[in-house]
């Protein structure tokens, strides 16, 4: 198959590009799964921006939320990016509304809502389930959108480039092999111009609330073809997950409580009663992230107990159905009442701050390859993303890429040109020896848990990079050796992504934002820079 524009993923970056660069050229965006499998429809507190001076909280400003964005990303941001994503919040607010996105609103006015970090009120939500307001917002205009075709259960497994070709000059993207899941044949798919928007990693933690795609898959495939990796160290834990004993495994701690219930009036409090992040920041539990999360860290081993709350139980009675029903009713059908017992809560891996390098544009270091959402690292978020800056930051950088590809459009197609070599199967792994996969995707995962989570000793990264060094020397004969299938392809990209925190962790000799290590408490000035990795 050949295309203009080759998206991989399907959330709100893939999706709102693909709609718009249908206009200009035959398009094709896939998915590994379904099409509301993705971190968007997950989304619940919603999407940060300063609307027109009417609409906004008063007094709000976009200097304010280019203020808010700087300070939560600790010295790391990159300003005129920071500047320009925040300056398209009313423009993108009126995108997804012509999308079709339902925002909740009271008397001609949006209702704004508030979270970590914000020193306004100016997230616009679709009550507690913004994510699958526009994800399915973009599937329904997607699917009736001419030129584009949309592919479900098609697994993108590596970029085709110039360079795997065996060509040593001008490196650039051709296209990408692709895993059809449904016949398990491994397609050739074509084009000058391939965006990755496959979203995050947060599945390489044991303790995560993403969903099972989030595998890290894209900056993978961006890392296997030489483009520039940074700062994925910096790995954001929302301080909020629902603790639930009850289930087992990762079950028990995977349901997101959005910062959005704090953002109006829920308190973190410990088993005392008492709220405990007062004494780590002044704005205490609508302090940014990393320092919410490290303030529960902290409490849990100070007072060995297994979670911290949240408490509602002071807002009036049917607050919470009315304004956070999905999150009330899914605590009652966990057996919790939140307006008469505290929430229990505990921190989970929630996003990547880092990822693929780009410019505002989506432009990597490798030609024809772009990356936008939460794959790529713009600048947006630097040490610490600000919360709901990043449905914002997906929707601003797919447009832009688009006008960044349009302005270079050549008429030719160059992957036209290229003699791709057809993929070759291994042999189909016996069903006794599937059993290798299972046990290093949980052994990847603890050991992430375990040793590079939210407080970091030098002697832990090392102990993981021990680890990992071994595991991925399993996986890599695992997967040369066998016919792939959509599982050893995940563990492969998780083992790989999982080297590249603990690689950019190991090289940051301080703590800053979201990388905490007791052994370099503090920031270092000197090091206030990106952590930068290349295969080659
Ligand atoms: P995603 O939406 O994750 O989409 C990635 C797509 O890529 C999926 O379709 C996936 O199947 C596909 N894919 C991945 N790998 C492959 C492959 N190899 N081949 C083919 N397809 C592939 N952010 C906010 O701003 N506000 C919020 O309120 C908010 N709440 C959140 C709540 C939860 C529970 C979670 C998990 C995240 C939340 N976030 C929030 C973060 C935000 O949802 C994500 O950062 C954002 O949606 C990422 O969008 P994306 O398009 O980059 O990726
Ligand atoms: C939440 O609703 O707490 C998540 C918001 C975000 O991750 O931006």
């Amino acid at each position: 198959m050949t295309a203009d524009f080759l998206i991989i993923g399907c959330g709100i970056a893939g999706l709102s590009l693909a709609i718009r660069a249908a206009k200009h050229g035959k398009v094709v965006c896939l998915t590994k799964g379904t099409m509301l499998e993705s971190n968007t429809a997950w989304a619940q507190g919603g999407i940060a921006a300063v609307l027109p001076e009417s609409l906004r909280d008063p007094g709000d400003t976009c200097e304010l939320h280019i203020a808010d964005t700087l300070d939560a990303g600790a010295g790391l941001c990159v300003e005129s990016v920071v500047r320009t994503i925040i300056e398209e919040g009313a423009n993108t607010i009126d995108d997804l509304v012509h999308y079709g996105v339902d925002f909740d609103a009271a008397d001609g006015h949006y209702s704004l809502g508030k979270e970590g970090g914000h020193s306004k009120r100016r997230i616009l939500h679709a009550r507690d389930t913004t994510g699958r307001e526009i994800a399915e917002a973009l599937v329904a205009t997607a699917r009736k959108t001419p030129n584009l075709t949309l592919l479900e259960h098609h697994f993108a497994i590596d970029l085709i480039t110039t360079g795997k070709l065996g060509m040593v000059t001008d490196d650039r993207v051709l296209g990408a092999y692709v895993l059809n899941r449904d016949t398990g044949e491994v397609e050739i798919f074509r084009s000058d111009r391939v965006i990755l928007a496959t979203g995050g990693c947060g599945k390489v933690y044991l303790y995560t609330t993403n969903p099972d795609s989030a595998t890290g898959d894209g900056v993978a495939m961006a890392w296997r073809a030489g483009a520039t990796i940074a700062n994925m160290e910096f790995i954001q834990f929302h301080p909020t997950c629902f603790y639930n004993p009850a289930a087992s495994g990762a079950e028990a701690r995977s349901f997101l409580v959005s910062e959005a219930l704090r953002g109006e009036g829920a308190v973190l409090i410990n088993q005392k009663g008492e709220d405990f992040t007062l004494k780590h920041d002044a704005r205490g539990s609508l302090a940014p992230r990393d320092i919410v999360a490290r303030a529960i860290d902290h409490e849990i081993k100070r007072t060995g107990a297994p979670c911290v709350y949240l408490d509602v139980r002071h807002k009036p009675p049917g607050f919470m159905k009315e304004r956070f029903p999905f999150i009330y009713e899914t605590l009652l059908r966990f057996g919790l009442d939140c307006e008469k017992e505290p929430i229990p809560v505990v921190p989970a891996a929630h996003y990547q701050c880092g990822g693929v390098v780009t410019d505002i544009n989506g432009k990597t270091t490798l030609r024809g390859l772009y990356a936008v959402g939460e794959v790529a690292c713009t600048g947006l978020h630097g040490a610490n993303r600000l919360a709901s800056n990043s449905l914002l930051e997906g929707n601003v950088t797919a447009r832009r890429a688009l006008e960044e590809m349009l302005a270079h459009l050549h008429p030719q197609r160059e992957s036209e040109l290229f003699d791709i070599p057809v993929w070759e199967h291994g042999d189909t792994a016996a069903p006794d020896e599937l059993v290798v996969i299972y046990h290093n995707w949980d052994e990847i995962r603890r050991l992430m848990w375990d040793y590079v989570s939210i407080v970091r000793t030098d002697n832990r990264l090392r102990r993981a990079a021990t680890r990992l060094r071994n595991l991925k020397k399993e996986v890599r004969e695992f997967y040369w050796g066998h016919r792939v299938n959509a599982d050893i392809l995940e563990l492969r990209n998780l083992v790989s992504v999982a080297s590249m925190i603990v690689d950019c962790a190991v090289k940051r000799k301080e703590s800053r934002g979201l990388h905490y290590t007791s052994d370099h408490p503090n920031a270092k000035p000197s090091l206030a820079q990106d952590t930068r990795i290349r295969k080659f």
